[in-house]
C-alpha cells in the first residue's frame, strides 16, 4: 500500500469532488445566496455560521474560524489521517489511487535501466570509434576536460545521424519502443523513431548507486538548444535527482555539498579538486533535493552566478531551506565574481581561492542583506518595514538558535530593542504592544499583498489578469511579495479552484497563511473582484516605483542611467 500519491491526482480529486455534496452527507445544508449554510459541527451554536462554497470548493465557519477543503473537512469531521481522507474521497469519486510503489518500480524498470546502461556504453565508445569523433574530442580538450575526469563522469558522444543509437542497440535486441521508454528515441508523427541525442557531448545522469537514469547532451558549437536533457521517464525525475552526487559521495567523507547550476560546473570543480558539488538538472532546486542533500551532509552551499537568474535560484534555495534548518544543519550562499560561473571561476582562481574570490553569506546574512537592499533603513518606516518583512521568513524558520542570531542582527540593523524583535519574530511570547504593531502594519505593503492574495484565492483565474512583466516588476522591487508571487505563479500555470490551490501548499507555512487569508477575505462578485484586484495592483505598482526611487536616490548622478534619471525627475515633480 505504501508509495507516494502523485500531486496531480490530489489536484484532480479535489476538483472532481463537490464539497457541497460531500458535506451534505454529514450535515443538513441550506442554500443561502451562492453558498450553503449549516450549524457548525465544530462548535456549539444556535444560528448557522458554517458556510460551504461550491464555487471555491472551500468551507469556513464565521463563528469559530475553522476552514478547509474537502480533504480537510473529512480529516476534521471524521478524525481521519490525510491518506485515509484521500482514500475515502477516491472511493466516492470512483477512481483508483495511482501509487508509484517501490516494489513495482523495481520489477518494471529493470529493463529500462538495462537499456540506459547500454546506451551509456554506446555513447562512451563513440569517443573512440565515431567517424566524427575528432570534433568531440577537440571540444572536450578545448574545454579543458582531462581524459581522467571524462572517465569519472562517463562522458560520451552521440554522433551525427538519426539512427545511430537505435541501429546499434538493435543488434543487442533492444527495440525502439524500449528506447523511447527510456527517453532515448522519439516517435515520429508518421511512423518509426529517431535518436533523441544527435551530435552532442553526452553527460550520463546517474543515481547514487551508479545506475544511469537519463542523459544531458551539449552541442559542440553555438547552436540551440545548448543543452538537451532526457525527458521525465519512469526512472528519471528532475525534481529529485542531483547530477554528480554519485561522484561526490564516492570521493570520500563529505562535510558539505555545493549546489551549482550546470554539468560543466560540477565536472570542472571536480577536476580542480572541489569534489563535493552537485547540479540540479535544468530546473530550480526543490524541497526534495534539499531533503536528499541533508541526508548526506549537514551543510549545503548554494553557489550561483551573480546574475539575475542566479539570484532568483538562490532566493528559491533560501525559501526552501528555512523550514529544514534544525540541529547542526547549515546553509550558505556563495555568489561568484561578476561574469563567472563555477566552471570559469575555478579555472581562474583555483580551488584554494575559489571561495575567497566570491561573496559567501550565511543564511541569515543573505536574507537580511537581500531585504535591506530593497528598503531604506535611514527612516523609521524603513526599519519597521524590515521587521515586518522578515517576519514571514522567521515563521518558516523553526530553528531557535538561528532565530536568536537573526534577532540580534535585526536589532543591530534597525536599532529596535532586541527583546522587542525577539517577540516580533516569535522567539519569546509577545507582550501587548498593540500600538507598536499597528504602527508597523500601517507602514508596510503587506496588507496590500494580503488583499491581492485574498482576491486571487477567491477567484484563482483572476491571476491571469496580471501580466508576468507586472508581477516581475513588483517582485523585484517589493521584498514582501513572495507568497503573492507563488500564488500567482500556480494560478497562471493551471486552472485551480480555491481548494485545490490551497492543497498545493499542504504542509507548508504558506498553507497556514493562505488559510488565514481565505478566512478573512471578502465575498465579492467576480466582476467586482477583477476591478478590485486591478486597484490593488496599481497600489503595489506605485509602492514598487517608490522603492525603486529610494534605491537609486543615493547614487551619484554620474552613475545613473538615463532611465533612472527620468524616474527621479518624474518623482520630484
Ligand atoms: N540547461 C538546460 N537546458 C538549456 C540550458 C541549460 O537544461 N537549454 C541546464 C543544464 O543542466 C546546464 C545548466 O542548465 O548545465 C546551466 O546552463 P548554462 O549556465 O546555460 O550553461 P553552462 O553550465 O555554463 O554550460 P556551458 O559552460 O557548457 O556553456
Ligand atoms: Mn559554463
Amino acid at each position: 500500500m505504501a508509495g507516494r500519491i502523485p500531486e496531480q491526482f490530489i489536484d484532480d480529486l479535489v476538483t472532481r469532488i463537490d464539497i457541497v455534496e460531500l458535506i451534505e452527507n454529514y450535515l443538513p445544508l441550506r442554500k443561502a445566496g451562492k453558498e450553503f449554510q449549516a450549524l457548525c459541527p465544530f462548535h456549539g451554536e444556535k444560528t448557522p455560521s458554517f458556510t460551504v462554497s461550491r464555487e471555491k470548493q472551500f468551507y469556513h465557519c464565521f463563528g469559530c474560524g475553522v476552514h478547509g477543503t474537502a480533504i480537510g473537512f473529512l480529516m476534521a469531521y471524521r478524525n481521519l489521517e490525510f491518506l485515509e481522507a484521500v482514500e475515502e474521497l477516491a472511493d466516492l469519486a470512483g477512481v483508483q489511487i495511482p501509487r508509484d510503489t517501490t516494489d513495482k518500480n523495481l520489477v518494471d524498470s529493470k529493463e529500462v535501466f538495462e537499456v540506459l546502461g547500454e546506451a551509456e556504453t554506446f555513447y562512451k565508445s563513440q569517443l573512440r570509434t565515431a567517424a566524427s569523433k575528432e570534433k568531440a574530442i577537440n571540444y572536450l580538450k578545448n574545454r579543458g576536460i582531462s581524459g581522467e575526469t571524462a572517465k569519472v563522469f562517463g562522458i560520451g558522444y552521440a554522433p551525427e545521424g538519426w539512427r545511430n543509437l537505435i541501429d546499434n542497440l538493435a543488434k543487442n535486441g533492444i527495440t525502439e519502443e524500449k528506447l523511447a521508454r527510456g527517453g532515448l528515441a522519439i516517435k515520429k508523427q508518421t511512423s518509426g523513431y529517431y535518436d533523441r541525442f544527435r551530435d552532442r557531448i553526452i553527460f550520463p545522469i546517474q543515481d547514487k548507486r551508479g545506475r544511469v537514469l537519463g542523459f544531458g547532451g551539449r552541442v559542440l558549437d553555438k547552436s540551440e538548444p545548448k543543452y538537451l536533457n532526457s525527458p521525465e521517464t519512469e526512472v528519471f525525475h528532475k525534481g529529485t535527482e542531483l547530477y554528480g552526487l554519485k561522484q561526490a559521495v564516492a570521493s570520500g567523507q563529505l562535510e558539505s555539498l555545493i549546489v551549482v547550476e550546470g554539468y560543466m560546473d560540477v565536472i570542472s570543480l571536480y577536476q580542480f579538486g572541489i569534489r563535493n558539488s552537485v547540479a540540479t538538472l535544468g530546473t530550480a532546486v526543490t524541497a526534495t533535493h534539499l531533503d536528499k542533500l541533508f541526508r548526506h551532509v549537514s551543510k549545503v552551499v548554494f553557489c550561483f552566478d551573480g546574475d539575475k537568474a542566479g539570484k532568483r535560484a538562490a532566493w528559491k534555495g533560501l525559501e526552501l531551506s528555512l523550514p529544514k534548518i534544525q540541529g547542526n544543519r547549515q546553509v550558505e550562499f556563495c555568489f561568484l565574481p561578476e561574469g563567472h560561473d563555477p566552471d570559469s571561476a575555478v579555472r581562474e582562481f583555483g580551488s584554494d581561492r575559489f571561495f575567497a574570490a566570491s561573496k559567501v553569506y550565511s543564511l541569515i546574512d543573505y536574507l537580511l542583506d537581500s531585504l535591506r537592499q530593497k528598503l531604506d533603513l535611514s527612516s523609521g518606516e524603513g526599519k519597521a518595514n524590515l521587521l515586518a518583512t522578515i517576519k514571514p521568513f522567521m515563521e518558516k524558520l523553526s530553528d531557535t538558535t538561528l532565530k536568536a542570531v537573526a534577532a540580534r542582527k535585526i536589532s543591530d540593523a534597525t536599532k529596535f530593542d532586541e527583546n522587542l524583535v525577539r517577540q516580533e519574530i516569535g522567539l519569546i511570547p509577545r507582550v501587548n504592544q498593540r500600538k507598536y504593531i499597528n504602527a508597523i502594519k500601517n507602514y508596510t505593503s503587506r496588507s496590500l499583498q494580503e488583499q491581492a492574495i485574498g482576491l486571487i484565492l477567491a477567484s484563482p483565474s483572476l491571476a491571469n489578469q496580471i501580466s508576468e512583466a507586472e508581477m516581475d516588476f513588483i517582485r523585484d522591487n517589493l521584498s514582501d511579495c513572495n507568497i503573492l508571487f507563488e500564488v500567482w505563479e500556480k494560478c497562471t500555470s493551471e486552472d485551480l479552484t480555491t481548494g485545490s490551490l490551497i492543497e498545493r501548499f499542504r504542509g507548508t507555512a504558506t498553507e497556514q497563511i493562505l488559510l488565514e487569508i481565505a478566512t478573512v477575505s471578502n465575498h465579492l462578485e467576480e466582476g467586482q473582484s477583477a476591478v478590485e484586484l486591478k486597484e490593488v495592483f496599481k497600489k503595489l505598482h506605485s509602492k514598487g516605483v517608490e522603492q525603486q526611487i529610494l534605491s537609486i536616490k543615493n547614487l551619484s548622478l554620474a552613475d545613473l542611467t538615463e532611465e533612472q534619471k527620468q524616474l527621479l525627475r518624474g518623482y520630484k515633480k
